[in-house]
């Protein structure tokens, strides 16, 4: 083994000039080099400039005969860096021999003097300690495949035995000196030691320090040299790293920063491995320790050596740096450099949540998406809450924020992550990497309700651990989980600033099932001293106890901590338009709607809503709060729920591969009008497409008229089939409101069939019959003037005049008058179609009638504009009068793709059943609420398609018009979406998506309860 205690050689300058001359033949002026155990003489010659080495004469053959056949092979292979090249003896040998004055032989060699600057007497800029990394990297490349018995030597700097510094202890005489370097011996024998034999090990340089590396003098960021072989070794590839890490980062701000700098630089050119990376902040610690401790026994063996003492300072200061450091925390650091995870699983941990996230137990009784939310002012240093806070003026600060969640009907305050913050002003929040840097980042969530809000786990969780942190503004009562879901890394999730009841309900080692009580948020006495909130953090790193977790970070490594420590907020429910708003502002959408668009559009709502997201049944609003979604629903279209994941990606697909019109031909279109056609009773078989219901109206008008060679048509009162004029003539719910100018000559209307507000004494068997007489008047009228009708047109549960459902028969009645005065009947499924009822694809089937004509829109592309009409193949041969039917769009690939996705979702996941069940739990429930509301008059529904009168007396069933708006408005305000609707607009209306579940259902009950109860109790 190699003793580098040995003497170094003595040699004087004018016996090395002989030296050289006499074994080497080169002459020149000869000077001295820094050693620590050889000896190396400069010597300058015509030739160029050299450097003669006298070797330890300790060291042992073997070893010397190995660096010349690095310093060969490395001459061979090149790695793009300069290394001294050997001259032969004149021998032509590579090694000589020259004994002392003592008679001690000692090898000598020759080699090449390198220009360039050390990196000592340069800049240690970060694109120099990265030129360095790449530099070893491409050095230890070139060395993977060389071996040579004199490699496997070992000595002090063999980074194996750095333990052997505990035997050194004993040289250093400061006591707190001696216990800082045994507690990084103490973690490197038990984590470190016994890992290295399972690493990587190869030949390396072993001593790449700031005076073996050489950079070019005029491009100082450029390394170009290595020089001094004399430690190479074969060990454990990552302490070239380490070895060149200890050097480079001493004194410099950002150790870490820039040993990561040094290793992404090496990981670049010869790819490091996880776990070699998870070693190196402790091998770098530890060739300090090597380094300081030989200093202490060099020292007292042989008086103060200068050399030796060199790094000894900044040694010393740099290991009571990293000693204040989280090895773990500057590990995520050199992980990330590297491209790896900060801790393992971290990146597939975030992945996790966010592919889960609707599994998730609410953290809050009612879920955060659904609350009112605005961000607390953390972030502003001269806002009043912020500076009562870092006051510690926790009552004031609550006081502002109470006042202004008052004002602005706030539920859920938000202290987001990432968020920079003056409020850390004590010295807890120094950083311990950067020095003269604070930490002033947020890593957690705040959520800000008042003291006594609950707080539920999200997740199954083991109780990590329940404490007290007493520090002011520090976490009050914090408790720690560990969460292990299937298909997961484990995660703690970190709950701050609670209630002391925690402590004695929770105690580690409890389990918790997803959705059980965590703890309350505390008062400023048990929290910290903050506003009551909850300081909601995750760990990827499942090892940091409680206090260890970063609650605020440097900016620098934000990126690592955003690994380390994932925003909570998905965890926690908070859409992320809760963060970040995009576009306009809603009064400038407003002011802008007014000067660029027709002023017929109309809004809903008095404050108009900004959505910018739809997921299922939630449509989320640009300030990140989620609606329980009827408003689509209300115009029926997001049948299978918004942005339905199928429905996209036909839609993309398609449109990623050929959009093009009828006239060519194209599989979609047929194979779409087989499977719509086989949904309908047989007959129906000949299917047209179109891209809105109105078009499709507008198409069965010409058939109808074009079959019947008559204009003229039926129509139930406060119906509503189109938006061109032709159908606007057809929809009393047009002609008759304002702008309307009446109904036209061609046009009669019966009666809506509304058996709940049919006179009394009108049996209820009767009510087909009786209603369906209006029908006959009509044809009755229509005779008298010598007309007859070309159709009749219905929804077949007329939605416009309040979610009407035909008395039973109804339809049976009304075809077969209408098909006896020669006219054909159509169904508007534009609305109820698509399974929404439940029992049956098509409303009309629950009459028990087929219609010569059907017309569907709304739901049939979930959102992609298109439509369809399907009728017999008797009326499509006499349209086919030799006028083309061409609509650009109608019927495109895109389209089709769509429609067939909506089939194979509702069919492959039973959501015709789904609605069935989940409709008639719906009405069980709506039924309780009107056995507690006089108010409500009747509720009606099948399937998802439902309907609540509010009348101002059940006996007089005058209707309840003003009190309907005010739930309207009610529902909305709890974060519920509906409608209202029929001719004194004082029904409420519901068709949710078809994926509605029994917990959305819920939801909504409880919402329109308690939206009875509050305006109930106003009047
Ligand atoms: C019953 C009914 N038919 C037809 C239409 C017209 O459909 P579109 O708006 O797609 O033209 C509507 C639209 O609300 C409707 O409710």
């Amino acid at each position: 083994m190699t003793n580098i205690t040995h003497p170094a050689p003595n040699f004087s300058l004018v016996e090395a000039r002989a030296l050289a001359a006499s074994h080497f033949g080169v002459t020149g002026s000869v000077g001295n080099l820094d050693s620590e155990r050889d000896q190396n003489f400069r010597l300058a010659s015509e030739e160029g400039d050299w450097i003669l080495k006298v070797v330890n004469a300790s060291e042992p053959r073997s070893e010397s005969e190995f660096q010349t056949a690095l310093l060969d092979h490395l001459a061979r292979t090149g790695a793009n860096l300069a290394v001294p090249t050997l001259r032969k003896t004149l021998d032509n040998t590579t090694l000589a021999f020259a004994a002392d004055s003592n008679g001690a032989k000692h090898a000598l060699r020759l080699v090449s003097w390198l220009p360039g600057k050390p990196l000592a007497e340069a800049e240690r800029t970060p694109e120099t300690l990265d030129s360095l990394g790449r530099a070893l990297g491409r050095l230890d490349r070139a060395l993977q495949g060389f071996i040579h018995p004199g490699a496997l030597r070992s000595f002090d700097w063999d980074i194996r035995r750095a333990g052997a510094s505990r035997r050194r202890l004993e040289h250093v005489l400061d006591a707190n000196d001696r216990a800082l370097l045994e507690r990084f011996l103490d973690r490197f024998d038990a984590e470190v030691a016994p890992r290295l034999p399972a690493l990587r090990a190869q030949v390396i340089h072993n001593d790449a320090n700031d005076w073996n590396v050489l950079v070019d003098a005029d491009d100082q960021a450029h390394v170009v040299g290595l020089i001094d072989f004399g430690d190479a070794l074969h060990a454990p590839l990552i302490a070239e790293v380490a070895v060149a890490c200890a050097y480079a980062i001493l004194d410099t701000e950002d150790p870490i920063g820039a040993a990561a700098k040094l290793a992404a630089g090496f990981h670049a050119e010869y790819p490091l491995r996880e776990e070699e990376v998870d070693l190196l902040f402790d091998l770098i610690a530890m060739r300090l320790v090597t380094s300081v401790t030989l200093s202490a026994l060099r020292r007292q063996q042989t008086g103060d050596n200068p050399y030796l003492a060199i790094s000894e300072a900044p040694a010393w200061r740099m290991l009571r740096r990293l000693d204040a450091m989280n090895p773990r925390f500057a590990t995520a650091i050199l992980r990330h450099a590297c491209g790896f995870d900060a801790a393992p699983g971290a990146r597939s941990l975030a992945a996790w949540i966010s592919t889960n996230r609707k599994q998730l137990v609410p953290i809050l009784d009612r879920h955060p998406a659904t609350l009112v939310k605005a961000l607390v002012p953390y972030g502003d240093p001269q806002h009043p809450m912020t500076v009562a806070s870092a006051a510690e003026q926790p009552a004031k600060a609550s006081a502002w924020w109470d006042a202004y969640s008052a004002e602005n009907n706030i539920e859920l305050g938000i202290g987001p992550w990432g968020e920079a913050r003056t409020v850390y002003a004590s010295d807890m929040f120094r950083s311990r990497f950067i020095e003269g840097v604070r930490r002033i980042h947020h890593l957690g969530l705040d959520l800000f309700m008042p003291a006594g809000t609950r707080v539920r786990t999200p997740l199954a969780a083991t109780v990590n651990s329940v404490e007290i942190e007493e520090d002011r503004l520090g976490y009050g009562c914090l408790v720690a989980l560990e969460h292990r879901p299937e298909g997961c890394p484990p995660f703690v999730t970190l709950w701050g600033h609670l209630a002391h009841e925690a402590m004695s309900r929770l105690k580690p080692g409890q389990r918790l099932e997803a959705g059980a009580i965590v703890g309350e948020m505390g008062v400023a006495a048990e929290n910290g001293g903050w506003a009551p909130h909850l300081h909601f953090q995750i760990s990827a790193d499942p090892q940091l106890a409680a206090r260890d977790i970063l609650g605020v970070g440097e900016a620098r490594y934000l990126e690592v901590w955003r690994e380390l420590f994932p925003d909570a907020a998905e965890l926690a429910g908070i859409p992320p338009e809760t963060f970040v708003q995009t576009g306009r502002t809603r009064p400038e959408i407003v002011a802008a709607r007014k000067t660029a668009l027709l002023p017929n559009l109309s809004i809903s709502y008095s404050q108009p809503i900004k959505f910018v997201r739809g997921e299922g049944p939630w449509l989320i609003d640009d300030r990140g709060r989620a609606y329980l979604d009827y408003l689509d629903c209300f115009n029926n279209v997001c049948h299978l729920g918004h942005a339905h994941p199928d429905v996209v990606e036909a839609i993309a697909r398609q449109a990623a591969k050929l959009n093009t019109n009828t006239r060519y031909l194209h599989d979609a279109i047929v194979t779409y009008a087989e499977r719509l056609t086989a949904t309908l009773p047989e007959g129906l078989s000949v299917a047209s497409f179109a891209c809105s219901g109105s078009e499709a109206n507008s198409l069965m008008l010409r058939m109808a008229r074009t079959h019947t060679g008559r204009s003229d048509a039926i129509v139930l009162d406060w119906a509503y089939h189109g938006t061109t004029q032709e159908l606007i003539d057809l929809s009393p719910y047009k002609y008759k409101r304002k702008g309307g100018k009446g109904r036209p000559a061609h046009v009669f209307e019966a009666v809506i069939p509304d058996s709940y507000r049919a006179p009394g004494d009108w049996p209820a068997e009767e009510h087909a019959r009786r209603f369906a007489e209006s029908i006959a008047e009509q044809i009755a009228a229509m005779a008298s003037q010598g007309r007859a009708p070309a159709l009749f047109m219905a929804e077949s549960i007329p939605s416009v005049a309040g979610q009407v459902f035909l008395p039973e028969g109804y339809l049976k009645e009304v075809y077969a008058l209408v098909r006896a005065a020669g006219g054909v009947c159509v169904a508007d499924e534009v609305q109820v179609g698509f399974g929404r009822v439940g029992t049956h694809w098509w409303a009309f089937e629950t009459q028990g009638v087929v219609p010569d004509i059907v017309t569907m829109g709304k739901p049939i592309g979930n959102g992609h504009p298109m439509a369809a009409l399907v009728t017999t193949k008797e009326i499509a041969t006499s349209f086919n009068n030799g006028m083309e039917y061409f609509n650009t769009f109608g019927g495109n690939p895109v389209s089709c793709a769509a429609g067939l996705a909506v089939l194979d979702v509702i069919e492959r996941d039973g959501l015709r059943q789904n609605a069935a069940e989940v409709g008639t739990y719906l009405m069980d429930r709506f039924r309780e609420l009107q056995a507690r509301y006089d108010i409500i008059g009747d509720v009606r529904g099948m399937g998802l398609f439902l309907g609540i009168e509010l009348v101002e007396d059940r006996k007089t069933k005058a209707p309840a018009t003003a009190l309907a708006r005010r739930i309207n408005d009610g529902v909305r305000a709890r974060g519920v979406l509906i409608g209202t609707e029929g001719p004194h607009d004082n029904v409420l209306k519901m068709r949710p998506p078809m994926i509605f579940s029994r917990a959305n259902a819920d939801h909504l009950v409880s919402a329109l309860d308690e939206t009875f109860a509050a305006v109930l109790a106003e009047r």
